[in-house]
C-alpha cells in the first residue's frame, strides 16, 4: 500500500498562516465565508446518533479513535521491581494541570490483565512521558507490539535509554521533551454492567523535565517546527504538525467593547 502513496515530506519548520476567517468579528455566524457555507451544507445529511451505552464496544473504539483527534501521544518508559525496562505509545494522554504539574494518560485493558505500562507505574518505580518527534516515529511506533512482561521493547525500537535523575525509568535520550513523573493517582475504570476493569487513567506528578536546547526558542518555551510532534489519528493513523495560526484570546473588557461597537 505504502508505494501507492506520495513521499512522506519530512516536516523543516512550523509555518504560521493566517487563520481561516481573519475578517471575523463577533457575533458573525460562519455564512460569511465560502468555507463555512460549504460547511453548513454538510448539514443536510442530518445527524446519526449513538446511543453509547447501546452502541457494540468496538464500533464505539473506532468511533471515539476517530472522532476525537488529533491526539498528542506519551511515549511512556517504565520499569518493574524486578529491573525489566518497558516502554509503549499512549494516545489518551494530557496535561492535565500545572499546579501542581501533572499528566495523564489512559490504559485499556479489556479482559487481560493491566498492561505492563501499568503494572509497573503502580509499584511506584516512577516513569518518564518522552515526546515524539516525526524522525523516529517508526521506532516508537513499533513498542506497541504485545511483548510479554519478561520482554523489553528497547532493543527492538533502535532506541537509546538516557539515565533519569529522579525515577528508576530511563528517558529517551532521542526525545527532544521528556518528563520524570512519580505516580500521583491511579484510577481504574469499571464496565458499568460487569464491574470489571476495563481501563487505568495514570496521572503523573512531573518532577523534571529534560528539554534539548535546540527546541528551545527565544522566549525559552518550545518551537513545534523544531520539536516535530507527532499527532495520533483514527486507526493506524499519524498526522504531521508543521502548519499553524494564531487567534488571540480577548480578556472579557475588550470584548464587551467590541460587541458594544459592533
Ligand atoms: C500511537 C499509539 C497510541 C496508543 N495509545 C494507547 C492508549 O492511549 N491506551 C492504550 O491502552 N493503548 C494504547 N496503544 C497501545 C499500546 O501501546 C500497546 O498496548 C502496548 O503494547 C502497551 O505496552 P505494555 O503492555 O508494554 O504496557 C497505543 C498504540 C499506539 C501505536
Amino acid at each position: 500500500m505504502s508505494s501507492e502513496l506520495p513521499a512522506f515530506s519530512p516536516t523543516k519548520e512550523f509555518k504560521y498562516t493566517e487563520s481561516p476567517n481573519p475578517g471575523w468579528n463577533f457575533g458573525q455566524g460562519i455564512e460569511t465565508t465560502a468555507e463555512g457555507r460549504e460547511w453548513a451544507e454538510g448539514e443536510k445529511a442530518g445527524w446519526k446518533i449513538v446511543d453509547a451505552s447501546k452502541e457494540d464496544s468496538s464500533k464505539l473504539y473506532s468511533l471515539l479513535l476517530t472522532g476525537i483527534v488529533p491526539r498528542p501521544v506519551a511515549f511512556v518508559s517504565t520499569i518493574s521491581p524486578e529491573g525489566v525496562e518497558n516502554i509503549a505509545p499512549f494516545s489518551w494522554f494530557n496535561q492535565v494541570t500545572f499546579n501542581p504539574p501533572v499528566v495523564s494518560f489512559s490504559s485499556a485493558q479489556g479482559s487481560q490483565a493491566a498492561k505492563d505500562t501499568v503494572r509497573n507505574i503502580r509499584s511506584g518505580t516512577g516513569f518518564t512521558v518522552n515526546i515524539i518527534s516525526e524522525p523516529w516515529v517508526e521506532q516508537a511506533n513499533a513498542c506497541s507490539t504485545s511483548a510479554p512482561p519478561d520482554v523489553s521493547e528497547w532493543p527492538l525500537s533502535g532506541l537509546t535509554k538516557a539515565d533519569s535523575i529522579h525515577v528508576k525509568a530511563p528517558r529517551v535520550k532521542e526525545s527532544a521533551f521528556s518528563m520524570e513523573c512519580e505516580l500521583f493517582q491511579a484510577i481504574d475504570i469499571h464496565d458499568q454492567t460487569t464491574g470489571e476493569v476495563t481501563a487505568t487513567l495514570v496521572l503523573g506528578l512531573i518532577k523534571y523535565i529534560h528539554i534539548r536546547k535546540d527546541v528551545i526558542n527565544d522566549r525559552g518555551t518550545v518551537d513545534p517546527g523544531k520539536l516535530k510532534p507527532v499527532a495520533r489519528m483514527g486507526g493506524l493513523a499519524y498526522a504531521k504538525v508543521s502548519e499553524g495560526y494564531i487567534l488571540p484570546r480577548r480578556p472579557w473588557a475588550e470584548v464587551k467593547d467590541a460587541i458594544a461597537n459592533n
